[in-house]
């Protein structure tokens, strides 16, 4: 116990729960002992790569970060902002995944349809991301950098939107070839101008089939039977369920502790 928090001093803080604290000990052991070349990182992107909030005001996610007036109206602006109806259902404790799913698949449809019909160019991205005040959490670079230096594949899965992703992680300087994105990404014309969203839609609860097809596909992954699970919502820890491995699941909450702890094995509050 005592060789644990001396280890990782960030377990020891009261700000940490775990359901097993001796079992999770256990796992990380296991994991340090089988190194580097055994483990992948799978993370899910806003709200967990990204910071919550700073300064008191909420950091945009990916979606948020196109309500920028270079891509988008004023009376899109308004219809567009659902994040307030429809994220407190999408964390609630008390429902379940079935109730939920049909309306993050209403939420999302509703976007995408929206920001479609803005006609948004991709030349224009870059600078709304630069504009936005999208930020990664403390302690990020060491995370990407540690990653890449031990050749640790990580895998981000995201329900926001790719293009608008990649730029965030690439102006911050952190788009290693380690680095594998899985989430919506935008269909341009040959204009450059956005006409569709590619392949099946990925909401919060329904990652588990996009994580699984595509990690299938992946190379990187095979031999590498631990995994490290980084999420901040409920839907999150579906993501290597069926992938057979041995699992470490992290989050960031401020509340709801008690359902949160039967999810992941630590959970940062
Ligand atoms: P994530 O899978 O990387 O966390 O990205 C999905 C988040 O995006 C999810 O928590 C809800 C959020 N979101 C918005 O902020 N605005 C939107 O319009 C939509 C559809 C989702
Ligand atoms: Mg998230």
């Amino acid at each position: 116990m005592k060789l644990f928090s001396v280890q990782i001093p960030e377990l020891a803080k009261c700000s940490v729960l775990m359901r097993e604290r001796s079992r999770v000990e256990e796992t990380i052991h296991a994991m340090q002992r089988a190194g580097a070349g055994s483990l992948q990182v799978i993370s899910d992107f806003d709200m967990t790569l990204t910071r919550f909030a700073h300064n008191g005001k909420r950091v945009p996610t990916t979606h948020n970060i196109l309500d920028n007036r270079l891509l988008i109206d004023e009376d899109c602006t308004k219809k567009v902002n659902l994040l307030n109806t429809y994220y407190p259902i999408e964390i609630d404790a008390c429902r379940t995944a079935e109730e939920k799913l049909p309306l993050m698949v209403e939420w999302w449809t509703k976007v995408h349809e929206l920001l479609i019909q803005q006609r948004i160019r991709k030349d224009m991205l870059a600078r709304a991301v630069e504009e936005s005040s999208a930020m990664l959490r403390d302690g990020y670079k060491l995370f990407f950098d540690r990653l890449t230096e031990q050749q640790v594949p990580l895998l981000i899965f995201s329900a926001g939107v790719g293009d608008v992703l990649e730029e965030v992680i690439r102006q911050n300087h952190v788009f290693y070839p380690n680095v594998h994105i899985i989430s919506n990404y935008m269909d341009f014309d040959q204009t450059g101008v956005l006409r569709a969203f590619k392949g099946q839609l990925i909401h919060t609860f329904n990652k588990r089939e996009g994580a699984l097809s595509h990690a299938a596909g992946l190379r990187e992954l095979q031999g590498r039977p631990n995994v490290l699970l980084l999420g901040d919502s409920l839907g999150d820890p579906d993501h290597g369920e069926e992938m057979n491995v041995e699992e470490t699941r992290i989050l960031k909450v401020e509340e709801r502790k008690e359902s949160y702890i039967n999810s992941f094995d630590i959970v940062c509050w």
